[in-house]
Protein backbone atom coordinates (compact mmCIF):
# COMPACT_ATOMS: atom_id res chain seq x y z
CA UNK A 1 0.00 0.00 0.00
CA UNK A 2 1.71 3.46 -0.57
CA UNK A 3 0.85 6.46 1.45
CA UNK A 4 -0.97 9.46 -0.16
CA UNK A 5 2.19 11.77 -0.35
CA UNK A 6 0.41 14.62 -2.39
CA UNK A 7 -1.62 15.14 0.54
CA UNK A 8 1.25 16.42 2.47
CA UNK A 9 2.14 20.21 2.57
CA UNK A 10 4.48 21.04 -0.24
CA UNK A 11 7.57 21.79 1.93
CA UNK A 12 7.33 18.32 3.97
CA UNK A 13 7.37 16.88 0.06
CA UNK A 14 10.18 18.66 -1.19
CA UNK A 15 12.23 17.42 2.23
CA UNK A 16 11.00 13.84 1.47
CA UNK A 17 12.26 13.99 -2.03
CA UNK A 18 15.91 15.59 -0.92
CA UNK A 19 16.38 12.77 1.88
CA UNK A 20 15.23 10.40 -0.68
CA UNK A 21 18.02 12.00 -3.12
CA UNK A 22 20.72 11.78 -0.11
CA UNK A 23 19.86 8.43 0.30
CA UNK A 24 20.88 7.26 -2.55
CA UNK A 25 24.21 9.28 -2.78
CA UNK A 26 24.95 7.88 0.54
CA UNK A 27 24.04 4.10 -0.72
CA UNK A 28 21.87 4.28 2.32
CA UNK A 29 18.24 3.51 3.00
CA UNK A 30 15.76 5.64 4.66
CA UNK A 31 11.94 5.87 5.82
CA UNK A 32 9.69 8.18 7.32
CA UNK A 33 8.05 6.28 10.70
CA UNK A 34 6.52 6.84 13.57
CA UNK A 35 3.53 9.35 14.00
CA UNK A 36 4.00 11.52 11.29
CA UNK A 37 3.09 8.61 9.38
CA UNK A 38 0.31 7.03 11.62
CA UNK A 39 -1.08 10.98 11.39
CA UNK A 40 -1.19 10.85 7.51
CA UNK A 41 -2.75 7.73 7.35
CA UNK A 42 -5.69 9.24 9.37
CA UNK A 43 -5.14 12.31 6.93
CA UNK A 44 -3.66 14.26 9.73
CA UNK A 45 -0.70 16.50 9.40
CA UNK A 46 2.58 16.52 11.82
CA UNK A 47 5.20 18.71 11.49
CA UNK A 48 7.72 17.03 13.75
CA UNK A 49 9.78 13.97 10.61
CA UNK A 50 11.00 11.25 12.12
CA UNK A 51 13.57 9.96 9.93
CA UNK A 52 15.24 6.35 10.19
CA UNK A 53 18.53 5.53 8.07
CA UNK A 54 20.23 2.16 7.80
CA UNK A 55 23.42 3.82 7.96
CA UNK A 56 25.00 6.99 10.20
CA UNK A 57 22.74 9.17 10.67
CA UNK A 58 24.74 12.00 11.68
CA UNK A 59 26.69 12.47 8.78
CA UNK A 60 23.16 11.65 6.96
CA UNK A 61 21.35 14.71 8.88
CA UNK A 62 24.66 17.25 8.51
CA UNK A 63 24.36 16.42 5.12
CA UNK A 64 20.57 17.17 4.34
CA UNK A 65 21.35 20.48 7.02
CA UNK A 66 24.17 21.45 4.39
CA UNK A 67 21.91 21.08 1.53
CA UNK A 68 18.75 23.13 2.70
CA UNK A 69 20.96 25.83 4.44
CA UNK A 70 19.61 24.81 8.00
CA UNK A 71 21.48 23.93 11.35
CA UNK A 72 21.36 20.71 13.21
CA UNK A 73 22.56 19.18 16.56
CA UNK A 74 24.36 15.84 16.90
CA UNK A 75 23.38 14.00 19.80
CA UNK A 76 26.15 11.42 19.61
CA UNK A 77 25.56 8.96 22.63
CA UNK A 78 22.39 8.67 21.04
CA UNK A 79 24.05 8.31 17.94
CA UNK A 80 20.75 10.88 16.75
CA UNK A 81 20.82 13.93 15.32
CA UNK A 82 18.11 16.76 14.81
CA UNK A 83 18.01 19.04 11.77
CA UNK A 84 16.07 22.43 11.87
CA UNK A 85 14.72 23.11 8.74
CA UNK A 86 12.09 26.18 8.38
CA UNK A 87 8.94 24.81 10.17
CA UNK A 88 10.26 21.66 10.88
CA UNK A 89 12.01 19.67 13.45
CA UNK A 90 13.54 16.97 10.98
CA UNK A 91 14.90 13.66 13.69
CA UNK A 92 17.21 11.37 12.47
CA UNK A 93 18.21 8.25 14.01
CA UNK A 94 19.98 5.20 12.76
CA UNK A 95 17.48 2.14 12.44
CA UNK A 96 18.62 -0.07 15.67
CA UNK A 97 17.64 -2.69 18.08
CA UNK A 98 16.78 -2.33 21.53
CA UNK A 99 17.58 -3.72 24.46
CA UNK A 100 16.60 -2.84 28.20
CA UNK A 101 18.72 -3.78 30.69
CA UNK A 102 16.97 -3.46 33.80
CA UNK A 103 13.36 -1.77 34.24
CA UNK A 104 12.92 1.48 33.21
CA UNK A 105 16.08 1.93 31.99
CA UNK A 106 17.55 3.74 29.05
CA UNK A 107 17.86 1.38 26.40
CA UNK A 108 21.06 -0.11 24.84
CA UNK A 109 21.19 0.30 21.37
CA UNK A 110 22.57 -2.08 17.73
CA UNK A 111 22.33 -1.17 14.52
CA UNK A 112 19.78 -3.29 12.83
CA UNK A 113 17.18 -3.36 9.92
CA UNK A 114 14.27 -1.58 9.70
CA UNK A 115 12.07 -3.87 10.78
CA UNK A 116 13.82 -4.70 13.97
CA UNK A 117 14.04 -0.73 14.33
CA UNK A 118 9.71 -0.54 14.17
CA UNK A 119 9.51 -3.85 16.48
CA UNK A 120 11.34 -1.80 19.66
CA UNK A 121 8.29 0.78 19.36
CA UNK A 122 5.76 1.31 21.40
CA UNK A 123 2.46 0.49 19.95
CA UNK A 124 1.25 -1.01 16.68
CA UNK A 125 0.06 2.17 15.20
CA UNK A 126 3.40 3.81 15.91
CA UNK A 127 5.22 1.18 14.16
CA UNK A 128 4.83 2.16 11.06
CA UNK A 129 7.49 3.57 8.22
CA UNK A 130 7.21 5.01 4.77
CA UNK A 131 9.68 4.25 2.49
CA UNK A 132 11.64 6.79 0.87
CA UNK A 133 13.95 5.01 -1.21
CA UNK A 134 13.78 5.15 -5.23
CA UNK A 135 12.54 1.69 -5.89
CA UNK A 136 9.26 1.80 -3.59
CA UNK A 137 8.92 5.39 -2.24
CA UNK A 138 5.59 6.43 -0.60
CA UNK A 139 5.22 2.14 0.24
CA UNK A 140 4.01 1.74 3.65
CA UNK A 141 5.89 -0.97 5.87
CA UNK A 142 3.47 -2.29 8.07
CA UNK A 143 4.78 -5.26 9.98
CA UNK A 144 3.12 -5.21 13.04
CA UNK A 145 -0.78 -4.37 12.34
CA UNK A 146 -0.43 -0.61 12.74
CA UNK A 147 -2.99 -0.27 9.75
CA UNK A 148 -5.62 -2.39 11.02
CA UNK A 149 -5.11 -1.12 14.61
CA UNK A 150 -5.32 2.46 13.18
CA UNK A 151 -8.67 1.65 11.37
CA UNK A 152 -10.39 0.02 14.14
CA UNK A 153 -9.33 2.24 17.01
CA UNK A 154 -6.97 0.07 18.65
CA UNK A 155 -3.77 1.03 20.79
CA UNK A 156 -1.70 -2.27 20.49
CA UNK A 157 1.73 -3.04 22.72
CA UNK A 158 4.31 -5.05 20.27
CA UNK A 159 5.89 -7.30 22.57
CA UNK A 160 4.41 -8.47 26.46
CA UNK A 161 7.33 -6.51 28.42
CA UNK A 162 6.99 -3.59 26.54
CA UNK A 163 5.58 -1.37 29.62
CA UNK A 164 8.08 -2.71 31.45
CA UNK A 165 10.58 -2.12 29.92
CA UNK A 166 9.51 1.54 29.43
CA UNK A 167 7.13 2.72 31.77
CA UNK A 168 6.75 6.08 30.00
CA UNK A 169 4.03 4.21 27.47
CA UNK A 170 1.71 3.68 29.96
CA UNK A 171 1.06 7.45 29.83
CA UNK A 172 2.14 7.75 26.32
CA UNK A 173 -1.48 5.03 26.23
CA UNK A 174 -3.19 7.46 27.65
CA UNK A 175 -1.95 10.31 25.33
CA UNK A 176 -3.36 8.40 22.36
CA UNK A 177 -6.30 6.47 23.66
CA UNK A 178 -7.64 9.58 24.65
CA UNK A 179 -6.19 11.60 21.83
CA UNK A 180 -8.16 9.61 18.97
CA UNK A 181 -10.75 8.28 21.17
CA UNK A 182 -9.06 4.76 20.65
CA UNK A 183 -9.33 1.98 22.87
CA UNK A 184 -6.44 -0.37 24.54
CA UNK A 185 -6.19 -3.66 23.00
CA UNK A 186 -7.32 -6.80 25.42
CA UNK A 187 -3.97 -7.97 26.43
CA UNK A 188 -2.71 -4.57 26.13
CA UNK A 189 -4.98 -3.38 29.26
CA UNK A 190 -3.95 -6.51 30.81
CA UNK A 191 -0.19 -5.89 30.79
CA UNK A 192 -0.82 -2.29 31.89
CA UNK A 193 -3.15 -3.11 34.69
CA UNK A 194 -0.25 -5.72 35.52
CA UNK A 195 2.67 -2.88 35.37
CA UNK A 196 0.75 -0.46 37.15
CA UNK A 197 0.22 -2.94 39.88
CA UNK A 198 3.82 -3.47 39.85
CA UNK A 199 4.38 0.15 40.09
CA UNK A 200 6.38 0.57 37.22
CA UNK A 201 6.84 3.97 36.97
CA UNK A 202 8.42 4.56 40.22
CA UNK A 203 11.33 2.55 38.32
CA UNK A 204 11.78 5.59 35.83
CA UNK A 205 13.69 8.72 35.84
CA UNK A 206 11.29 11.20 37.10
CA UNK A 207 12.22 13.82 34.14
CA UNK A 208 10.78 11.28 31.46
CA UNK A 209 7.90 11.04 33.60
CA UNK A 210 7.57 15.41 33.84
CA UNK A 211 7.79 15.04 29.93
CA UNK A 212 5.66 13.00 29.29
CA UNK A 213 2.64 14.07 31.71
CA UNK A 214 3.69 17.86 30.40
CA UNK A 215 2.64 16.19 26.67
CA UNK A 216 -0.79 14.69 27.90
CA UNK A 217 -1.32 18.28 29.58
CA UNK A 218 -0.94 20.45 26.50
CA UNK A 219 -3.26 17.85 24.51
CA UNK A 220 -6.48 19.86 24.02
CA UNK A 221 -8.93 19.42 26.75
CA UNK A 222 -6.55 18.13 29.32
CA UNK A 223 -9.06 17.16 32.26
CA UNK A 224 -9.88 14.08 30.01
CA UNK A 225 -6.67 13.14 30.20
CA UNK A 226 -6.29 13.56 33.90
CA UNK A 227 -9.27 11.54 34.71
CA UNK A 228 -8.25 8.50 32.40
CA UNK A 229 -4.64 8.85 33.79
CA UNK A 230 -6.18 8.88 37.80
CA UNK A 231 -8.59 6.11 36.52
CA UNK A 232 -5.32 3.49 35.49
CA UNK A 233 -2.71 4.87 38.15
CA UNK A 234 -4.12 6.68 40.69
CA UNK A 235 -1.32 9.28 40.55
CA UNK A 236 0.83 6.86 42.15
CA UNK A 237 4.10 7.71 40.00
CA UNK A 238 3.66 11.69 42.19
CA UNK A 239 5.17 12.01 45.58
CA UNK A 240 3.03 13.33 48.34
CA UNK A 241 -0.57 13.67 49.06
CA UNK A 242 -2.92 12.52 46.58
CA UNK A 243 -6.26 13.78 45.09
CA UNK A 244 -9.34 11.99 45.53
CA UNK A 245 -11.86 10.76 43.01
CA UNK A 246 -14.66 13.15 44.03
CA UNK A 247 -12.00 15.81 43.99
CA UNK A 248 -11.36 15.35 40.06
CA UNK A 249 -13.49 18.01 39.11
CA UNK A 250 -10.48 20.65 40.01
CA UNK A 251 -9.59 20.18 36.82
CA UNK A 252 -12.67 20.71 34.60
CA UNK A 253 -12.90 24.50 37.72
CA UNK A 254 -9.38 24.88 36.10
CA UNK A 255 -9.97 24.58 32.49
CA UNK A 256 -13.25 26.55 32.84
CA UNK A 257 -11.04 29.51 34.86
CA UNK A 258 -8.33 29.15 31.71
CA UNK A 259 -11.30 29.55 29.28
CA UNK A 260 -12.31 32.41 31.35
CA UNK A 261 -9.07 34.22 30.73
CA UNK A 262 -8.68 33.36 27.48
CA UNK A 263 -12.13 34.62 26.23
CA UNK A 264 -12.15 37.79 28.33
CA UNK A 265 -8.33 39.07 28.61
CA UNK A 266 -6.72 37.87 24.71
CA UNK A 267 -4.21 40.38 25.37
CA UNK A 268 -3.00 39.67 28.64
CA UNK A 269 0.14 38.48 28.82
CA UNK A 270 0.55 33.88 27.67
CA UNK A 271 -0.24 31.25 30.03
CA UNK A 272 1.51 28.42 30.80
CA UNK A 273 -1.65 26.22 30.66
CA UNK A 274 -0.05 22.66 31.43
CA UNK A 275 1.45 23.91 34.77
CA UNK A 276 -2.10 25.31 36.04
CA UNK A 277 -3.39 21.27 35.62
CA UNK A 278 -0.30 20.21 37.54
CA UNK A 279 -1.21 22.66 40.44
CA UNK A 280 -4.61 20.72 40.35
CA UNK A 281 -2.67 17.31 40.78
CA UNK A 282 -0.64 18.84 44.10
CA UNK A 283 -3.17 20.52 45.62
CA UNK A 284 -3.82 18.04 48.01
CA UNK A 285 0.13 18.07 49.10
CA UNK A 286 1.78 20.21 51.70
CA UNK A 287 4.14 22.95 50.84
CA UNK A 288 6.85 20.51 51.75
CA UNK A 289 5.61 18.09 49.81
CA UNK A 290 5.02 19.88 47.07
CA UNK A 291 8.56 21.48 47.52
CA UNK A 292 10.04 17.82 47.28
CA UNK A 293 7.42 17.19 44.38
CA UNK A 294 9.30 20.18 42.10
CA UNK A 295 12.61 18.96 43.25
CA UNK A 296 12.34 15.30 42.46
CA UNK A 297 10.71 16.08 38.99
CA UNK A 298 13.21 18.59 38.09
CA UNK A 299 10.62 21.74 37.49
CA UNK A 300 12.55 24.93 36.74
CA UNK A 301 13.28 27.55 39.27
CA UNK A 302 10.31 29.59 37.55
CA UNK A 303 8.20 26.63 37.59
CA UNK A 304 8.80 25.88 40.94
CA UNK A 305 8.33 29.08 42.42
CA UNK A 306 4.61 29.33 41.13
CA UNK A 307 3.86 25.24 41.57
CA UNK A 308 4.54 26.12 45.34
CA UNK A 309 3.24 29.09 45.90
CA UNK A 310 0.15 27.84 44.62
CA UNK A 311 0.12 25.68 47.35
CA UNK A 312 1.98 27.63 50.00
CA UNK A 313 0.06 30.69 49.83
CA UNK A 314 -3.08 29.50 48.62
CA UNK A 315 -5.23 29.31 52.41
CA UNK A 316 -4.11 32.29 53.22
CA UNK A 317 -4.80 34.49 50.21
CA UNK A 318 -8.36 33.30 49.39
CA UNK A 319 -8.96 34.49 52.99
CA UNK A 320 -8.17 37.77 52.45
CA UNK A 321 -9.53 37.95 49.48
CA UNK A 322 -13.23 37.03 51.07
CA UNK A 323 -12.92 39.75 53.27
CA UNK A 324 -16.21 42.25 53.46
CA UNK A 325 -13.76 45.12 53.33
CA UNK A 326 -10.76 44.80 51.46
CA UNK A 327 -9.48 48.20 49.37
CA UNK A 328 -8.35 47.83 46.00
CA UNK A 329 -5.02 48.55 46.83
CA UNK A 330 -5.46 45.33 49.51
CA UNK A 331 -6.14 43.28 46.51
CA UNK A 332 -3.35 44.48 44.54
CA UNK A 333 -0.95 44.21 47.26
CA UNK A 334 -1.72 40.38 47.53
CA UNK A 335 -1.99 39.56 44.21
CA UNK A 336 0.72 41.31 42.20
CA UNK A 337 3.67 39.14 43.25
CA UNK A 338 2.15 36.05 42.04
CA UNK A 339 2.01 34.45 38.82
CA UNK A 340 -1.38 34.69 36.47
CA UNK A 341 -1.06 30.42 36.93
CA UNK A 342 -1.58 30.88 40.35
CA UNK A 343 -4.20 33.31 40.49
CA UNK A 344 -5.77 31.09 37.77
CA UNK A 345 -5.22 28.55 39.64
CA UNK A 346 -6.99 30.06 42.81
CA UNK A 347 -9.70 31.74 40.99
CA UNK A 348 -10.66 27.61 39.37
CA UNK A 349 -10.31 26.65 43.67
CA UNK A 350 -12.23 28.87 45.35
CA UNK A 351 -15.78 28.75 45.42
CA UNK A 352 -16.56 31.92 47.17
CA UNK A 353 -18.21 34.74 44.38
CA UNK A 354 -16.38 37.28 46.24
CA UNK A 355 -13.10 36.01 45.64
CA UNK A 356 -13.37 35.18 42.22
CA UNK A 357 -14.42 38.94 41.65
CA UNK A 358 -11.47 40.28 43.16
CA UNK A 359 -9.14 38.29 41.47
CA UNK A 360 -10.91 38.82 37.99
CA UNK A 361 -11.04 42.78 39.06
CA UNK A 362 -7.02 42.23 39.67
CA UNK A 363 -6.63 40.10 36.47
CA UNK A 364 -8.63 42.87 34.23
CA UNK A 365 -7.77 45.74 35.91
CA UNK A 366 -5.52 46.53 38.59
CA UNK A 367 -2.51 44.67 36.61
CA UNK A 368 -2.62 46.51 33.96
CA UNK A 369 -2.40 49.70 36.03
CA UNK A 370 0.96 51.87 34.94
CA UNK A 371 1.95 55.24 36.79
CA UNK A 372 2.22 57.82 33.98
CA UNK A 373 5.24 59.47 36.17
CA UNK A 374 8.87 57.83 36.73
CA UNK A 375 11.84 58.50 39.10
CA UNK A 376 13.26 60.71 35.94
CA UNK A 377 10.18 63.36 36.53
CA UNK A 378 11.08 63.02 40.59
CA UNK A 379 14.48 63.38 39.63
CA UNK A 380 13.43 66.61 37.39
CA UNK A 381 11.71 68.27 40.30
CA UNK A 382 15.06 68.08 42.76
CA UNK A 383 13.83 65.31 44.80
CA UNK A 384 16.35 64.00 46.67
CA UNK A 385 17.58 61.48 48.24
CA UNK A 386 16.58 59.07 45.29
CA UNK A 387 17.12 56.05 47.43
CA UNK A 388 13.17 57.02 48.51
CA UNK A 389 11.94 57.13 44.67
CA UNK A 390 10.91 53.26 45.03
CA UNK A 391 8.29 53.84 48.41
CA UNK A 392 7.35 57.34 46.63
CA UNK A 393 6.77 55.34 43.57
CA UNK A 394 4.79 52.35 45.35
CA UNK A 395 2.55 54.65 47.72
CA UNK A 396 1.33 57.06 44.44
CA UNK A 397 0.49 53.74 42.69
CA UNK A 398 -1.49 52.94 45.75
CA UNK A 399 -2.88 55.93 46.02
CA UNK A 400 -4.17 55.94 41.93
CA UNK A 401 -5.56 52.77 42.78
CA UNK A 402 -7.94 53.54 45.64
CA UNK A 403 -8.33 57.52 44.92
CA UNK A 404 -7.80 57.50 40.88
CA UNK A 405 -5.23 59.53 40.27
CA UNK A 406 -5.50 60.16 36.48
CA UNK A 407 -3.14 62.53 34.84
CA UNK A 408 0.31 63.35 34.85
CA UNK A 409 -0.40 65.90 36.61
CA UNK A 410 -1.63 64.94 39.57
CA UNK A 411 0.14 62.19 40.15
CA UNK A 412 2.99 64.27 40.05
CA UNK A 413 1.65 66.50 42.82
CA UNK A 414 0.72 63.98 45.04
CA UNK A 415 4.60 61.61 44.69
CA UNK A 416 6.14 65.24 45.74
CA UNK A 417 3.50 65.77 48.52
CA UNK A 418 4.33 62.24 49.73
CA UNK A 419 8.08 62.85 49.14
CA UNK A 420 8.03 65.14 51.87
CA UNK A 421 6.20 63.66 53.71
CA UNK A 422 8.38 60.51 54.19
CA UNK A 423 11.60 62.54 54.21
CA UNK A 424 9.95 64.34 57.32
CA UNK A 425 9.09 61.17 59.01
CA UNK A 426 12.84 59.77 57.86
CA UNK A 427 14.31 62.41 59.80
CA UNK A 428 11.74 62.13 62.50
CA UNK A 429 12.36 58.63 63.20
CA UNK A 430 16.56 59.37 62.55
CA UNK A 431 16.31 62.14 65.56
CA UNK A 432 14.02 59.67 67.63
CA UNK A 433 16.98 56.99 67.05
CA UNK A 434 19.02 59.67 68.24
CA UNK A 435 17.65 60.47 70.98
CA UNK A 436 17.17 56.73 72.17
CA UNK A 437 20.94 55.88 71.24
CA UNK A 438 21.48 58.54 73.50
CA UNK A 439 19.42 57.72 76.29
CA UNK A 440 20.61 54.19 76.14
CA UNK A 441 24.67 55.60 76.67
CA UNK A 442 23.47 57.74 79.63
CA UNK A 443 22.51 54.72 81.24
CA UNK A 444 24.78 53.09 80.52
CA UNK A 445 27.24 55.68 82.37
CA UNK A 446 24.95 55.71 85.00
N1 LIG B 1 8.50 5.94 20.73
C1 LIG B 1 8.46 4.73 21.42
N2 LIG B 1 8.45 4.72 22.79
C2 LIG B 1 8.50 5.89 23.48
C3 LIG B 1 8.55 7.11 22.82
C4 LIG B 1 8.53 7.10 21.42
O1 LIG B 1 8.41 3.69 20.79
N3 LIG B 1 8.52 5.86 24.82
C5 LIG B 1 8.52 5.92 19.24
C6 LIG B 1 7.15 5.80 18.61
O2 LIG B 1 7.32 5.05 17.42
C7 LIG B 1 6.77 7.22 18.27
C8 LIG B 1 8.12 7.81 17.91
O3 LIG B 1 9.05 7.16 18.76
O4 LIG B 1 5.86 7.29 17.21
C9 LIG B 1 8.20 9.30 18.07
O5 LIG B 1 7.88 9.69 19.40
P1 LIG B 1 7.10 11.01 19.74
O6 LIG B 1 7.58 12.09 18.90
O7 LIG B 1 7.15 11.16 21.23
O8 LIG B 1 5.62 10.59 19.43
P2 LIG B 1 4.66 10.72 18.19
O9 LIG B 1 4.17 9.35 17.91
O10 LIG B 1 5.31 11.43 17.05
O11 LIG B 1 3.48 11.51 18.85
P3 LIG B 1 2.98 13.01 18.68
O12 LIG B 1 1.94 12.92 17.63
O13 LIG B 1 2.39 13.32 20.03
O14 LIG B 1 4.18 13.84 18.36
Amino acid sequence: MKIKINKFPLEIRQILTLISSLSRKLKSRSYLVGGVVRDAILGKTNFDLDIVVEKDAIKFASLLAKNIGAGYKKHHAFGTATVYAKNHKIDFATARREYYPFWGSLPKVKPSSIREDLARRDFTINAMAMSLNADNYGELIDAYGGFQDLKRGLIRILYKESFLDDPTRILRAVRFKIRFSFKLEHKTARLLKEANSLKALKFVDEQRIRNELILILKEDNPPRYLKELWRITNFYFLNGKKIRKDELVIFNKIKNSISFYKRNFPRHRKIDEWLIYIMGCIFRMNSKEAENFCRTFAFRRGERIRLVSSVLLRNKILKKLAKKTITKSEIYTLLEPLSFETLIFFHAFSKDKKVKGNIAYFISELSQLRLKIKGKDLKEKGLKPHSLYGKVLKKTLHQKINKGLSSHQEELDYAQKIFKKIRRSGARSKTADRLRSKNIKEKLKR
